[in-house]
């Protein structure tokens, strides 16, 4: 066991009767960082989290957080982690003062340490003036920080967030990770899921899950460098039938317009030579090929086609 580590799963797996939610997901994040859990609905995300905040026990696997086993010493864990579920879990009849304080008794905030603690918190969230406001009048946006304020009362050194910029504009998911740099840089640790593709960018390590297993692990430079092989926007005159030329062409793994450039998935950049003289010898001007780098949405896309296309070969054999 090593107290290096914020997080230690290995081969976690949840099944609810017939149905495995999660499957043999094995991951570790370093002391301090922030993990971005991505996968679109029903992979798995929320139970993981459940899992690691030992509210849910896991069927077979385990893992550690912050030291701890989550299924042999779950009160250990629940003292040292934040968590900011799915659906916020605020009050809304009380004010924002009131959920904190809420928040801060039961979390167990000594009551010397309360006042300052809770004043504390309102300033990083922006509340000030606030304090007052009942929570149902709030923006969905101050929700969240407020949900955020009240997961971190008690000072927990990992924190775990649940969607927590769903439904909330741009500027405000901004200001929100701002908040999450912060407490990172200070020292805590963070399980952050998300379908926000973009937001993966302010994580230190990408998770993606797919049909409840994780399909991959890395920084996102990585995942863009290695995971798809190289990609080529291709600038030529008739792009269309550029487009068709190309899709025929065995090394071609993938073939997308963008406006009038297409982008050519290969496997190396040795490639590039063999695209360019064919599409030279169909007739077609290539004004420019340069190799780009993939979103993490197209790879997130290459790879889920990628485990559909072994899901069907496995359910052949
Ligand atoms: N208590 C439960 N009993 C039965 N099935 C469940 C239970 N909890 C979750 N599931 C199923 O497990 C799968 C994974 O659910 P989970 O909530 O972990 O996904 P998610 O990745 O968080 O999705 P979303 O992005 O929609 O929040 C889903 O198919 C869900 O219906
Ligand atoms: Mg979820």
């Amino acid at each position: 066991m090593s107290a290096e580590k914020a997080i230690e799963a290995i081969q976690l797996t949840k099944r609810f009767g017939d149905f495995t939610a999660v499957n043999q997901v094995s991951f570790e994040i370093p002391r301090g960082e922030i993990f971005g859990l991505l996968g679109p609905n029903g992979a798995g995300k929320t139970t993981t989290i459940r899992m690691l905040c030992g509210i849910l026990e896991p069927t077979a696997g385990e893992a550690r957080v912050m030291g701890y086993d989550v299924a042999k010493h779950a009160e250990e864990v629940k003292q040292r982690i934040g968590y900011m579920s799915q659906k916020f879990s605020l009050y809304d009849d009380l004010t924002v003062y009131e959920n904190l304080g809420f928040y801060a008794n039961l979390y167990g905030v000594p009551r010397e340490k309360l006042k300052p603690r809770l004043a504390e918190l309102i300033a990083m969230a922006g509340l000030r003036g606030h304090e007052k406001q009942l929570t149902r009048d709030l923006s969905g946006a101050w929700r969240q920080r407020l949900a955020l304020a009240c997961a971190i009362v008690h000072e927990p050194p990992m924190l775990f967030l649940d969607e927590p910029t769903a439904g909330v504009d741009p500027v405000s998911r901004r200001e929100f990770w701002e908040m999450i740099y912060q407490l990172a840089g200070q020292g805590v640790s963070v399980l952050a899921t998300t379908h926000y593709m973009d937001e993966a960018e302010f994580c230190n390590v990408i998770g993606m899950m797919y049909r409840s297993r994780l399909i991959a692990l890395s920084d996102p430079d990585s995942l863009r460098e290695g995971v798809i092989g190289v990609l080529f926007e291709v600038d030529c005159q008739e792009p269309g039938r550029a487009e068709l030329v190309l899709k025929d062409l065995p090394l071609v793994q993938d073939v997308a317009a963008h406006g009038v450039l297409l982008h050519v998935q290969v496997a190396s950049e040795k490639q590039r030579a063999e695209l360019e003289q064919t599409l030279q010898s169909n007739g077609i001007v290539v004004e420019r090929i340069e190799r780009i780098l993939p979103s993490l949405e197209d790879i997130f896309v290459s790879l889920v086609d990628h485990e559909n296309r072994q899901h069907k070969r496995a359910d052949k054999d």
